[in-house]
């Protein structure tokens, strides 16, 4: 009796222990499944792979190219392995962490960059509150993807297309600085 009673108390107390540890953390990620991300893994983006439809660029830093690409190539949709590194533009990537680092954004990163000739600087980095240098959330925009296409945008996933023509994107991407840099 007396012990039953001890581990009702018990559940109890680790219950409000669990809820606290929410409630604090639900701004910041699971630090056990987060992978080291640092500027210098950001280069040359049209150095990277391309997608199949040919509009962004995929990598992998874990080492798991084929999986990235195949995500990044599927047509009906797919969910995209840790290590992921996606751009369309070079200033904007998003970074994949292990599962449950933060599900609310299935574990994505969003990184806004500073890009030069002498490479990249991480400006912003986080998840839903990440503001790019248009005044613009990334996670707000890129929510509205459908559920199987794992925040990917695309041409066509369900977000609201960029304001801006395919050949401006390709002019972007080809005048990445650090491309042409000496030593890359
Ligand atoms: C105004 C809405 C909007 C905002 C804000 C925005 N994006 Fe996007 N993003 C898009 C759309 C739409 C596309 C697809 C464009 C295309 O290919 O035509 C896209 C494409 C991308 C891609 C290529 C993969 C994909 O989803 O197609 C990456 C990576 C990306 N954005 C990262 C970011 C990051 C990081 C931020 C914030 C720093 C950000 N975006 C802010 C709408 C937005």
């Amino acid at each position: 009796m007396l012990a039953s009673h001890w581990k009702t108390a018990g559940k109890i107390a680790c219950s409000l222990a669990a809820a606290t540890v929410l409630i604090s953390q639900s701004h910041s990620q699971d630090a056990s499944q987060q992978l080291d991300v640092t500027a210098e893994l950001f280069d040359c983006i049209t150095q990277m792979a391309k997608s199949a439809s040919g509009s962004f660029f995929v990598d992998n830093i874990l080492g798991d190219q084929d999986a990235t690409q195949a995500a990044a190539d599927s047509e009906t949709g797919a969910s995209y392995p840790p290590g992921s590194v996606v751009s369309l533009i070079p200033t904007e990537v998003m970074v994949k962490h292990n599962p449950g680092w933060n599900p609310e954004t299935n574990d994505w990163e969003f990184i806004e960059l500073n890009v030069s000739e002498a490479g990249s600087e991480i400006n912003v980095r986080g998840t839903t509150e990440v503001v790019n240098q248009f005044g613009g959330n990334c996670f707000d925009c890129h929510k509205l993807a459908r559920p199987e296409w794992d925040l990917i945008c695309g041409s066509d996933h369900g977000c609201a297309p960029l304001p801006i023509t395919r050949e401006t994107i390709i002019g972007i991407q080809n005048s990445d600085p650090r491309c042409v840099r000496e030593d890359a």
